[in-house]
């Protein structure tokens, strides 16, 4: 049988291959897939409970790259997954890459200069912003991508943009909220709620853990002030990202932080127990990308603490507001969301609970019978 290897490293990555895998178990499909782990993530919070909570099959293959700087990181994933793919007999026939993290650049870059075709699922999307380490991922990982599979609107657009070409790129929709979809009865039975000491609606969940916001400590300082005065009103939920234990403590704000009144700062939490959370929200407080797509989904408000999106759509479509470093506005639109008069979204274009079946046919299209680039899939 065709194999495939479907490479994963990070947090965000688990979400996205795992529909994709079920997606091929589920049809039986000739492409067998294999799954390589790079480990930039390794803590069993940030990895092994998204293992286990969405019944992904454990790793063939671990890497085990760990911390570093972004060019050690992207090195060591690069020299481990080119070794590998080197000693893979035979040589899968394509590699399945997800999101923008310093994993899926590095083992994008090790495939192609060994002539393995690459899916890029999330690909397209633009913030604009070169800055962001995960905009050179991104921009690198599409420039050498044979199959740009697309989530949203904006990603067609960046790609045809940047000049390429059509045939290679192909509007699947969300794979991220295949997870949702799949995972929320499971989300909704669990007691977090009660065991967090939570009302409904009466709680705000956030998370932050981009440099942009935890590097500095002006910025970080101004963001701990801003929690505290949303606590005058709300609950505060904070899963803090290690990146940001890490700054906190540096800059001696931790316990600033989490002795505040209202606050619950906690350890990273497994997916359940995040959508759980985030599902019954009063709305979100975020620097993430992921999240900024799942509140669209389930309409529930969201602003994002970053200067820019590179998910336009749940801007114009859904529930998002980007609000930069702008904390007046920020307070402002707390009290539109408290008042009722926020925005409410509509549903986005492939964000259906069946991307991921999608992503399969055109995997199978395209590496199953080799040459045989079927018409566009259109959700
Ligand atoms: C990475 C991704 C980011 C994604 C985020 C989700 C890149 C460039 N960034 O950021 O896009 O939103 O994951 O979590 O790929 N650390 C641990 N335990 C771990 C992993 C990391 O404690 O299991 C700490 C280490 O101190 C490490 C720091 O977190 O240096 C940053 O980890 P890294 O993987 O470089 O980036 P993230 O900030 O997690």
């Amino acid at each position: 049988m065709p194999r495939i290897t479907v490479v994963a490293g990070a947090r965000p990555n688990f979400m996205k291959i795992a529909p994709i895998l079920h997606a091929l178990a589920a049809r039986r499909s000739r492409l067998e897939p294999e799954i390589v782990h790079t480990g930039q993530h390794y803590d069993p919070s940030l990895s092994d409970v998204f293992f286990e909570q969405l019944a992904i099959p454990a790793p063939d293959v671990h890497l085990d790259v760990g911390s570093a700087t972004h060019g050690m990181q992207t090195a060591r994933v690069l020299e481990a997954f080119e070794d590998h793919l080197l000693r893979s007999d035979p040589r899968p026939v394509g590699i399945v890459v997800v999101g923008d993290v310093n994993s899926t650049m590095a083992a994008a870059l090790a495939a192609v200069k060994l002539g393995i075709p690459v899916a890029h699922v999330e690909a397209g999307l633009r913030s604009f912003d070169r800055g962001m380490p995960e905009e050179i991922n991104r921009v690198v990982t599409d420039a050498v991508a044979d199959l740009l599979l697309v989530s949203e609107p904006a990603g067609e657009e960046n790609l045809r943009r940047e000049g390429i070409a059509p045939e290679r790129i192909r509007y699947v929709g969300n794979v991220m909220i295949d997870t949702v979809a799949r995972q929320l009865s499971t989300a909704r039975a669990l007691p977090i709620l009660e065991k967090m000491g939570l009302d409904r609606g009466k709680y705000v969940l956030v998370t932050l853990h981009r440099p942009s916001n935890v590097d500095f400590k002006d910025r970080l300082e101004a963001l701990v002030g801003f929690l505290h005065r949303v606590a005058y009103n709300l609950q505060v939920v904070f899963p803090v990202h290690p990146r940001t234990v890490k700054r906190l403590r540096e800059f001696g704000l931790y316990d600033r932080l989490a002795n505040g009144a209202g606050m619950h700062v906690v350890s990273p939490l497994g997916y359940h127990e995040t959508l759980g959370l985030m599902e019954q929200t009063a709305f979100v407080i975020t620097d993430s990308g992921g999240i900024q797509e799942e509140t669209t989904y389930l309409g529930v408000p969201c602003l994002t603490f970053r200067p820019n999106t590179e998910r336009p759509v749940t801007v114009s479509e859904g529930t998002n507001t980007v609000v930069g470093d702008d904390l007046a506005r920020a307070e402002e639109l707390v009290g539109e969301i408290l008042a009722g008069r926020y925005k409410k979204g509509k549903a986005v274009r492939g964000w259906d609970g069946c991307a991921a079946e999608r992503v399969v046919d055109v995997l199978e299209d395209v590496w199953m019978e080799p040459g045989g680039q079927k018409g566009a899939v259109q959700p």
